[in-house]
């Protein structure tokens, strides 16, 4: 079930009033944060159903079990390795619990908890920090090149709905992430910079005392990321299957979503204390942790496409899921005493 238009038409009334009362315009990141976050209107908010064959797009989680059935091995052997018997799973943006069901369906004995947006933090955490597709669903800042200098893409109302106007820099952050590149050549340029995944990684950071962070994403390295032939950057959106680059229609019925840098990941997390161990593409990490598990499906159902073979290979093969999405593992360093 999709918004109903008088839900999408008081949303939009809303941003407007919001844009209002900023002067004229906003940042392009706080108009996605109402976009997909608004408390009772926003995509992610409103209750209706947003992933898998009746939503707008798949996850790995909604193709069917086999990620949890994968990962609850894996979740095992690190609660193997932890040092203590408090080791839990945390789950950041686990939806109704489809993955939390289908990791305890395999591993009854896990502690697993689901933490949603809107819900609080717990003040320390123990195990493991799990997300699949939280970063790329964030609020980001748009950023373009004009007149040979950075602006910021900001979100201004239209007489249909909205519309893109540029302002200067809102954050000194973001020069930081653009330092880097020549923007001289680059007239019109544009990309996105995720700050709150860098905000989402201090916090956790702060209450995870002993553990692990796995982050699975769709993303690039930063050098990919910034690559002078993504001009375009990144933003896509999607509604009922279909991918479209124009987050102004359907707001609040439509997902918005831009790839995620890992780099950024990397680095900002050495800084907060924690280790990349692991950084690889999710088909790699799959095939690792759950060759065996992997080998009995292809054999069992060899020239058949059971729905566990068919998973293996949207979750696996490079054309599908296997070679855009990445797996990154952090590790907490212990607290020096
Ligand atoms: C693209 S969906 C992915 C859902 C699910 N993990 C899957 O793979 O099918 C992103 C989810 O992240 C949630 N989310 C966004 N910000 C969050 C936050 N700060 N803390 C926890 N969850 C968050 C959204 O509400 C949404 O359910």
């Amino acid at each position: 079930m999709n918004a109903p238009a008088a839900s999408r038409e008081e949303l939009v009334a809303e941003i407007r009033a919001v844009i209002a009362r900023a002067g004229g315009k906003i940042t392009f990141a706080r108009f996605m944060e109402l976009a997909l976050y608004h408390p009772q209107l926003g995509y992610y908010r409103s209750g209706a159903k947003r992933v898998g064959k009746d939503g707008d797009f798949f996850t790995s989680v909604s193709v069917g079990p086999l990620f949890g059935k994968i990962l609850a091995r894996f979740f095992q052997k690190l609660r193997a390795e932890f040092d203590g018997d408090d080791f839990a799973v945390w789950e950041f943006g686990g939806r109704g619990g489809e993955l939390r069901a289908d990791v305890l369906g395999a591993a009854p004995d896990l502690k697993y908890h689901v933490i949603e947006v809107g819900e609080p933090l717990p003040e320390t955490m123990n195990g493991c920090i799990f997300s699949n597709e939280l970063l790329d669903a964030l609020p980001v800042h748009r950023v373009r090149v004009a007149g040979g200098e950075w602006r910021e893409v900001c979100v201004k109302i239209s007489e249909q709905s909205f519309a893109e106007e540029l302002g200067p820099l809102s954050d000194a952050r973001l020069l930081g992430h653009l330092r880097a590149l020549p923007r001289e050549q680059m007239e019109g340029y544009r990309t996105e910079i995720n700050l709150r995944a860098l905000e989402w990684l201090e916090q956790i950071a702060a209450r995870l005392r002993r553990g692990w962070v796995l982050t699975f994403d769709y993303g690039f390295e930063h050098a990919d990321y910034l690559a002078p032939h993504r001009r375009d950057g990144h933003l896509q959106c999607y509604f009922r299957h279909t991918r479209n680059a124009d987050p102004f229609q359907r707001v609040g019925e439509q997902d918005i979503t831009a790839h995620v840098d890992f780099t950024e990941l990397v680095e900002h997390g050495r800084a907060l204390g924690l280790e990349p161990v692991r950084f690889v593409e999710q088909g790699r990490f799959l095939l690792d942790e759950g060759a065996d598990v992997i080998r009995e499906i292809v054999e069992r159902d060899a020239g058949k496409m059971s729905q566990e073979r068919s998973a293996v290979q949207q979750l696996i093969h490079p054309t599908h899921m296997g070679h855009a999405f990445r797996a990154l593992l952090q590790r907490k360093l212990a607290e020096r005493v």
